[in-house]
């Protein structure tokens, strides 16, 4: 939309410029978080800080899928009205937003009226354009992953695999969205932005996927004699919308709420004051898991398209966790409690061994002695060691007083900074936590090649310590700013334990000499303590 046309003066312009805007897969209310819940949510979060700490504005969606069946039927098994059930829900989902040290902006639940009134919207908007139908449908359904199945995904002994839970067969009149005549600009459009959906190997799943099945139109609505809990359809008041439908408009209708004119203005609905105005559309990730990749590659740019709206610029697909190399299941108890690990471990040592371990893309594997392992090596005897040693001599020899300057260990950090930011543009969070870590063991290194202890009782060789002091404390600063956005609480401690009161949020203070001679340091203390095996 053109300047003009939400009649901006230029000032508010500026403001105006489109913020980086990232979101998560919303889950479903009906179960607690889980392990697969926290590590998108924390890998997201520190795609989020990154582009802040580069300066980027960001903003930052997360939240719940509330309607559907599933939801509706855990809500009655426990005896609770479904609106209650899921107020009681959102709030302990939102604790555990803050549990995992989340940065979202904002937080959607698909039961609030900002949210229905822009899936209505979008409603009105594709059926007065004519993408809309009603037909009898008769097939099946998973309730369990609220997704319409078809005789494709029926075994030749004509069951469903178990992953799709219970699968009932329907026979009723519904709307539809019209998918057919879609493919073929969808295919091109996906072969043509090789970054739209990422990692490569799920972008050729989605082109495979288009190029040799027919799309089935898409059946968008429920009657509301079978199911009551949804969007009532704007055109048809004995309907309720698809929860999937319902579900990807959330990544449009926040920033309708927020005034994002390209939205406001593609929907026709009231844009906010100016001043509170946002602009946030087009996404510019969508961070989700392999399951629902067809979901986001296919429906959502035929609806958007549909709308009259830009395609968000990427999906990032990542992969499924497992526990000690099995499906995560409440059945059989094979789960990781995130809360759990946090309370004992702490939440960085969460946010660490998830991203540590799992990189953007394939399937992970759980085991509580892999996370021991890295929580002693790379945390406790690296990370924690570096700080704890560098922090402690520099009180010892030189009462916490930062030495003159020196700049032994800065073409070597110069290069980790270098590598690490275009790995943190990329967006690859493993990789970017392997260059940093290549920065700890370089330092720690150079603590054992010069033995500051040794130097210590040379007199003669004051000076040189100095230099070793300074550089290991120089050392510890860059990578408080270098770990910020994936262990934010552990880069505020070492920039406290180093007297700094600022927040190490800024990537551009990695430059090398930011501490300053006579700065005096502040008390050592354990960023990871270490723990009996
Ligand atoms: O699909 N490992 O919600 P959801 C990694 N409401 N990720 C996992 C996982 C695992 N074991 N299990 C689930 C929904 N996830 C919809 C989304 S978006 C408009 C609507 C991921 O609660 C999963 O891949 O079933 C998805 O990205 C997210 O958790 C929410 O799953
Ligand atoms: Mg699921």
């Amino acid at each position: 939309m053109s300047v003009a046309n939400i009649g901006c003066v230029p000032q508010t312009v500026c403001r105006m410029s489109k913020r980086f805007y990232v979101t998560t897969a919303i889950d479903y209310v009906n179960g607690q978080p889980h392990l697969g819940h926290a590590y998108e949510k924390v890998a997201a979060d520190v795609i989020a800080r990154s582009r802040r700490s580069l300066g980027q504005e960001v903003f930052f969606l997360t939240g719940l899928d509330e309607h559907g069946q599933k939801v509706e039927q855990v809500a009655a098994a426990q005896g609770k009205k479904t609106q209650a059930y899921c107020d009681e829900m959102a709030q302990s989902w939102k604790v555990f937003a803050g549990r995992l040290n989340l940065t979202n902006d904002d937080f959607v639940r698909t039961t609030e009226p900002r949210h229905q009134e822009i899936v209505r919207a979008c409603l009105s908007r594709v059926n007065a354009s004519g993408h809309i139908y009603k037909k009898i449908y008769k097939g099946f359904y998973s309730t369990k992953e609220e997704t319409f199945l078809t005789e494709k995904d029926r075994r030749p002994n004509g069951t469903f695999d178990a992953a799709w839970g219970e699968v009932i067969e329907l026979e009723e009149e519904n709307y539809f969205f019209k998918l057919k005549d879609q493919q073929a600009w969808l295919i091109e459009y996906i072969e043509q932005n090789p970054s739209f959906v990422r990692p490569d190997y799920r972008r050729n799943e989605v082109l495979g996927f288009l190029k040799n099945n027919v799309l089935e139109d898409l059946c968008i609505s429920r009657p509301i004699s079978r199911l009551s809990w949804g969007i009532p359809l704007p055109f048809d008041p004995n309907y309720v919308t698809y929860v999937w439908f319902d579900a990807l408009v959330n990544y449009i209708s926040i920033p309708a709420a927020h005034g994002d004119p390209e939205v406001a203005g593609g929907l026709n609905c009231e844009p906010a004051l100016p001043s509170a105005r946002l602009s946030l559309w087009p996404a510019d990730i969508h961070v989700i898991g392999k399951d629902i990749l067809k979901f986001h590659a296919v429906y959502w740019p035929i609806m958007l398209k549909a709308m009259g709206l830009p395609l968000p610029r990427q999906v990032l697909v990542h992969g499924w966790w497992q526990k000690n190399g099995e499906r995560m299941s409440k059945s059989t108890g094979n789960v990781v409690d995130p809360v759990a690990v946090i309370n004992e471990w702490g939440v960085d040592a969460f946010r660490y061994y998830v991203l540590r371990e799992l990189d953007i893309g394939p399937d992970g594997n759980w085991t509580d002695s892999g996370f021991a392992a890295r929580y002693s090596a790379e945390l406790a005897n690296g990370l924690g060691n570096l700080v704890n040693r560098s922090l402690s001599m520099l009180r010892r020899y030189r009462k916490g007083q930062v030495p003159p300057p020196s700049d032994e260990l800065s073409a070597e950090a110069q290069k980790v900074i270098a590598e690490t930011r275009s790995l943190l543009e990329q967006n690859r969070l493993q990789a970017a936590l392997q260059s940093i870590w290549s920065l700890i063991t370089r330092a720690n290194q150079y603590v054992d090649q010069t033995a500051p202890f040794k130097l210590a009782k040379d007199p003669a060789q004051a000076r040189r310590l100095d230099e070793v002091l300074y550089n290991l404390a120089e050392a510890c600063r860059i990578l408080a700013v270098l770990l910020w956005p994936f262990l934010p609480d552990t880069a505020i401690k070492i920039y406290s334990q180093l007297g700094l009161s600022d927040t190490p949020d800024r990537f551009s203070a990695t430059n090398w000499g930011g501490l300053t001679p006579g700065h005096q340091t502040g008390e050592p203390a354990p960023l990871f303590p270490r723990r009996d095996a």
